[in-house]
């Protein structure tokens, strides 16, 4: 989704913008634009398609100056092309702005400043609003500060913005609502971005704006804070613990490749210190300290979208196992939506990788305003969700690049798990010995997933077999059946072949009407109480002719007879089962994405974060 870099200082600006823009790419996007402040000029240049196009269209242009605003645009209003890119000029072209968000009154305040004579180059939101800045400014003769105010107070709807003034190039004005924007504080220079991943490599100090506060940023002074009344905020710098390696490839061809094969490590950083073997202990001290709350729990209501959904479908089979207590998997742009019923003895757990999507955080803050204690289980240290939650757990699990996810799938699945054995174990749900059975085999996961990964070019080599399909089927079972939406998940995203995942006994309901000797079934067929149910919906699956790829345990003897394809992975206790088998569904769809010819980490129309509902 869009990115926002800014800068303001003793360098030149447009290379630091640039390099921000790329790390900023896998957010997705579709075009990319600077604009930039030289002596009395005020330059923008865009360009339609990737970062490097805006690269190759700026090299006979000025790009000189010290300060300047850069953007990549995800389309919302208005078709991905060089007229609706950003930053976009205010009639006079004295202003230039970026924004993130959706301006949901932009035809209002658009039909109001045409009749003021107003005219429109794009189709944009992000126009308006730069129109409307300049309108307010002029007309009430007031600072491009207090005009941004201003014009924000008429503005329905979600915004980070940045602005720059050509008469003043000693100030870039900031603001945010319902979008994350961080501003980077430096030696006599400043920077703003979406995340933190542009400022990174420049300043550990940040500050992130909250909504409905705007940054006034000026050279060689320290950023002021002021609300939408002009109130001014005491700075709170916050120390970032990221690093600039965490970001890179570290060798591998892609981000998504790497942070498959970084899980063995990232299961082992999020069970730091949460897990104790020696002492049979789990603890995450957000159950700790809200112990109360999950041991009085009604309901647990789990909200979230995407992979981080699906997740989210694993936990409800843990708590209703382990701690006996119903629970709800909810996406988040649905539940915000309706009328639901939400009970102040609920529990919600809001569930999102970058912590930012803009349905969770809504979601959160309606079953907030019903009184339900909300726990937030995300990966971005400091992004909006734990920063709106109660309480929570973060998955430790770094930087997630590649828009497909997958190390923050399992730690998430992780989390829960842990977080469902805490509660078992204090409601006394769960009998101590499959308690202390889960916690030893826990502690092999991550040699365990080594042991897949060691498979990586036999499922290189089975890749080659399915890159002519145009549809698949995924079937699971019981914790299995989450692992079959997911790994459909993956593929489709990646590869853009069509897959559908199905718990594999309502194929029978409709979806066996698609089975031929053409549709590859992935069957996640491994050791647990519904083991010999699947293998009946295999037969089935095998008397229509389907080509079965089947992920079993080792040693199995029955599917092995019947699959055209195996990948046999370790065996383990039946709830840990998803954190195994998702492994070489990732890596199928990986290999069958490249073998396509894919944009594996940037794939077409996807974004990282998805920030507008
Ligand atoms: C986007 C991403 C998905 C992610 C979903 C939810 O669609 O491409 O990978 O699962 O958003 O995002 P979240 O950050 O809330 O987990």
């Amino acid at each position: 989704m869009c990115g926002i870099v800014g800068y303001i200082g003793n360098q030149d600006a447009y290379p630091i913008l640039i390099k921000g823009l790329h790390r900023l790419e896998y957010r997705g996007y579709d075009s990319a634009g600077v604009a930039l402040i030289d002596g009395d000029q005020l330059n923008i240049y865009k360009a339609k398609g990737k970062v490097s196009d805006l690269e190759e269209s700026c090299t006979s242009k000025n790009i000189a100056g010290t300060i300047g605003i850069a953007h990549t645009r995800w389309a919302t209003h208005g078709e991905p092309n060089h007229i609706n890119a950003h930053p976009h000029y205010s009639q006079s072209a004295d202003l230039a702005l970026i924004h993130n968000g959706i301006i949901e009154n932009y035809a209002v305040l658009k039909e109001g400043l045409k009749q003021k004579g107003y005219t429109f180059q794009s189709q944009t939101d992000t126009e308006v609003l730069v129109q409307l800045i300049e309108y307010v400014k002029t007309s009430n003769k007031t600072d491009i500060s207090t005009a941004v105010q201003l014009a924000l107070k008429q503005v329905v709807g979600a915004y980070a913005i940045a602005v720059v003034e050509k008469s003043n190039p000693d100030l870039i004005i900031a603001a945010r609502k319902s979008s994350p924007l961080v501003v980077g504080i430096g030696e006599n220079e400043y920077f703003i971005a979406s995340d933190a991943s542009p400022i990174i490599e420049y300043t550990n100090k940040v500050i992130y704006l909250e909504d409905e506060e705007i940054a006034i940023i000026r050279r060689q002074e320290p950023p002021k804070i002021v609300n939408l009344n002009n109130v001014p905020k005491t700075l709170q710098i916050t120390q970032l613990e990221m690093s600039l390696s965490e970001l890179e490839k570290g060798g591998y061809p892609h981000f998504m490749l790497k942070e498959i094969f970084e899980q063995t490590r990232t299961l082992r950083d999020c069970m730091r210190g949460r897990i104790n073997i020696d002492n049979n202990h789990v603890a995450l001290s957000g159950i700790i300290d809200n112990k109360d709350k999950f041991l009085n729990a009604r309901r647990i209501l789990i909200l979230a979208c995407g992979t981080s959904w699906h997740a989210g479908l694993i936990g409800e089979y843990l708590f209703e196992e382990f701690c006996r207590i119903p629970v709800e998997v909810e996406y988040s742009s649905e539940f915000r939506y309706r009328k639901p019923v939400i009970y102040p003895d609920d529990v919600v757990i809001a569930i999102s990788q970058s912590g930012e999507t803009a349905d969770t955080l809504a979601a959160i803050e309606l079953a907030k305003n019903a009184g339900a204690f909300v726990y937030g289980i995300c990966n971005v240290v400091g992004s909006s969700i734990p920063r709106h939650t109660h309480s929570g757990s973060y998955t430790h699990v770094g930087p997630e690049i590649g828009v497909a996810s997958t190390k923050a799938f399992t730690a998430q699945t992780l989390v829960l798990i842990m977080m469902a054995l805490n509660i078992g174990k204090e409601k006394k749900t769960i009998p101590q010995k499959q308690f202390e059975k889960i916690l030893l085999e826990l502690d092999k996961i991550p040699d365990k997933i080594e042991m897949i990964l060691e498979q990586n070019s036999k499922i290189e080599d089975l890749s080659k077999i399915f890159t002519y399909a145009h549809n698949f089927i995924y079937m699971g079972r019981g914790y299995s059946f989450p692992i079959a939406l997911e790994g459909a998940l993956k593929l489709k995203e990646i590869s853009y072949i069509h897959a559908e995942g199905y718990p594999a006994a309502e194929m029978k309901h409709g979806p066996i009407a698609l089975i031929d000797n053409e549709m590859p079934v992935v069957v996640i067929a491994t050791n647990g109480h519904t083991y010999d149910k699947t293998i009946s919906n295999i037969q089935e699956i095998k008397a229509r002719k389907g080509r079965i790829l089947a992920i079993v345990n080792k040693y199995d003897d029955k599917v092995k007879n019947m699959a055209d394809y195996v990948i046999e992975i370790p065996d383990t206790e039946e709830c840990l089962g998803p954190l195994l088998s998702i492994i070489p569904l990732q890596l199928l769809s990986y290999h069958i994405a490249v073998k396509k010819g894919r944009n594996v980490d940037m794939p077409r129309n996807l974004a990282k974060s998805v920030t507008v509902e």
